[in-house]
């Protein structure tokens, strides 16, 4: 049997090219863009449908999120990961960026330390700057098993009382899924030491086949020190249309929630709430083809690298679309992702954007067709032979 069967269609490359999304409008035409995390899958008819209902009525005005985003998130969370929220709990913000540095506006005064474990999402680093806070960073750790917390590391860290920790769950860029085990060790510390963990847990719908993630307020002790940030708008790819929610599970976390500003009800979109909602209530069946797709992508990810780049080394993810390569055999700092652009026309995101040590790295995007998947590997092939 054709395991493609199943597969997320993906539209030609001429069609996607006609996206007006960063993606696609950041490199010239004949440039394969597998960089920001977009995906070119069509979206999931039920989301679609949502959407196109709410323009036929114009039904455009703004956001008004209560109670529907949060009784949507709560079913979803309730089948998916068998986490019991409170939709009374749930915030909506903008954005998970907003949310994250609406938190640490609050947890830090102006030069107080927060904690991120680079090689992290790029925006970790400016998220600190812009909340005024002062970066810590506590890189992940590598071994033969792979990337991890580097939970002694961060034990040090956090006996110096930072105001928080930003957590990534699942971790991006390596496609991390923490473990529940390093999570109760993580809390462990955070209560010892009086730190909040804000946990970004864009990612968590999107684990891949073989791995299981844990929400972190569902870990026993969370609820009074972590707040977790949530969106549908990664593993639905809705990003442009802005809605995030900001859950809590404990009364000092909840009054953290209300501090906020007051306007920022007013800053949601409006089509992000009705495509949420939709997502999280109808979406369940389009992810599982989503995550099916991925783990094919992902397996064709590893077949193509062993055959045409096996001088690149990584370890495949266990959550997101996005491979973390260490092309660090040719060269140091952003050279062997500079290589691909100029010679191969395939732009990745290079590795320094996520923190010195991604150095030697680059982060590929594979949630687009296989074929579009060959040609960027013959080409970034091509480019360094
Ligand atoms: C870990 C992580 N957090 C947040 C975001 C962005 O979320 P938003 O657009 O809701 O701020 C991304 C986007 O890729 C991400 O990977």
């Amino acid at each position: 049997m054709d395991i493609a069967a199943t597969d997320l269609p993906v539209d030609p490359l001429d069609v996607l090219r006609k996206r007006r999304s960063a993606k696609w409008q950041t490199y010239p035409p004949d440039v394969l863009p597998l960089t920001v995390a977009e995906m070119d899958f069509a979206l999931a008819a039920p989301v679609a449908e949502a959407l196109r209902e709410a323009v036929d009525r114009s039904d455009t005005g703004y956001a008004m999120a209560t109670p529907g985003l949060g009784r949507a998130l709560a079913g979803f969370a309730a089948s998916r990961w068998n986490w019991d929220l409170d939709p009374a709990s749930v915030v909506a913000v903008i954005d998970v960026g907003v949310g994250v540095v609406e938190l640490l506006r609050l947890l830090a005064r102006p030069g107080d330390a927060v904690v991120i474990s680079p090689p992290v999402y790029p925006p970790f680093f400016d998220w600190v700057a812009e909340a005024g806070a002062r970066l810590v960073e506590v890189p992940l750790a590598h071994d033969g098993a792979g990337w991890r917390l580097d939970l002694a590391a961060l034990e040090t860290a956090f006996a110096a009382r930072p105001a928080a920790y930003v957590l990534c769950n699942p971790h991006n860029p390596v496609g991390r899924v923490h473990t529940p085990g390093e999570l109760a060790a993580l809390v462990r510390l955070a209560r010892a030491h009086q730190v909040t963990i804000v946990s970004d847990e864009i990612h968590g719908p999107l684990v891949l086949p073989g791995a299981t993630f844990t929400p972190l307020l569902t870990v026993p002790g969370a609820a009074e020190v972590a707040v977790s940030v949530l969106s549908a708008s990664k593993a639905w790819n809705l990003a442009g249309l802005k809605c995030a929610a900001v859950v809590t599970a404990a009364p000092r976390m909840a009054a953290l929630a209300d501090r906020f500003p007051a306007d920022t009800r007013w800053r949601i979109g409006h089509l992000g709430v009705i495509a949420a909602v939709a997502a999280f209530t109808a979406g369940e069946p389009w992810l599982d083809q989503l995550l099916t797709t991925l783990g094919h992508r992902r397996a064709r990810l590893a077949e193509l690298l062993r055959q045409r780049l096996p001088i690149l080394t990584w370890d495949p993810p266990e959550a997101t679309f996005l491979a973390w390569l260490n092309c660090s055999a040719l060269g140091p700092g952003n050279e062997a992702r500079e290589a691909f652009l100029e010679r191969g026309r395939v732009a990745l995101e290079p590795g320094l954007r996520f923190g010195a040590v991604g150095s030697g790295y680059a982060r590929l995007n594979f949630a687009t067709s296989g074929d579009i998947l060959d040609q960027a590997i013959a080409r970034m092939a091509m480019s360094v032979t």
